[in-house]
């Protein structure tokens, strides 16, 4: 996948320019918070979190050198425990909830960094069967199903893409009421 690709996943869920504060949870080297930077454009705010130090370093280095965007902040934090974020407009979680075994407790706190209105967009494979690499992860219906359990609403699916592993990525988008 390239960046337009990465763009394309999460367009849907973002309108161009709109600003606001984001986080990326599981940014690693940043494919999706460089998307991200150019969708919500440079009013806005973005939260780079991952537990890999060195995948953040390569973020910022890439950061820095792309077009001028959204203000970036990196953190190397562990997502699956609680994070100094709140009344976010939006977070990404693009390939790393499969990490995750249990996911109720993560999303939940997911939620909670969330303003009302605010969106999730997760970007997953859609696979019920993990492996090595990808050991839990989820497909588009059991993530309709599990966020409604989580307290989200409104879960739609905003873009798929062919993958050579695991078939195909979807995107989506789900809103805290
Ligand atoms: C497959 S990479 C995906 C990176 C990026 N989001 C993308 O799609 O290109 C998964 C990333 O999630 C991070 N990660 C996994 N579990 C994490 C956790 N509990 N806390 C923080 N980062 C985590 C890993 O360090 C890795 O950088």
């Amino acid at each position: 996948m390239n960046h337009q690709d990465h763009v394309a996943l999460l367009a849907r869920g973002i309108t161009q320019g709109e600003g606001g504060a984001w986080a990326d949870l599981g940014a690693g080297t940043g494919a999706f918070t460089l998307a991200l930077a150019d969708l919500i454009g440079p009013h806005g705010v973005i939260y780079a979190i991952d537990r890999d130090r060195g995948a953040l370093a390569e973020l910022r280095t890439a950061f820095v050198s792309a077009v001028p965007q959204a203000e970036l902040r990196v953190q190397v934090a562990d997502f699956t425990r609680r994070l100094e974020l709140s009344d976010l407009d939006g977070i990404v979680m693009a390939n790393s909830l499969h990490f995750v075994e249990d996911k109720t407790r993560v999303l939940a706190l997911v939620r909670g960094y969330l303003k009302s209105g605010g969106r999730l967009i997760l970007v997953e494979y859609d696979s019920d069967r993990g492996n090595t690499w990808v050991p839990h992860p989820l497909s588009f219906e059991t993530w309709k199903d599990l966020a409604s359990e989580a307290g989200f609403v409104d879960t739609r699916r905003l873009a798929t893409v062919p993958s050579r592993f695991l078939h195909r990525i979807y995107s989506a988008l789900s809103l805290v009421s």
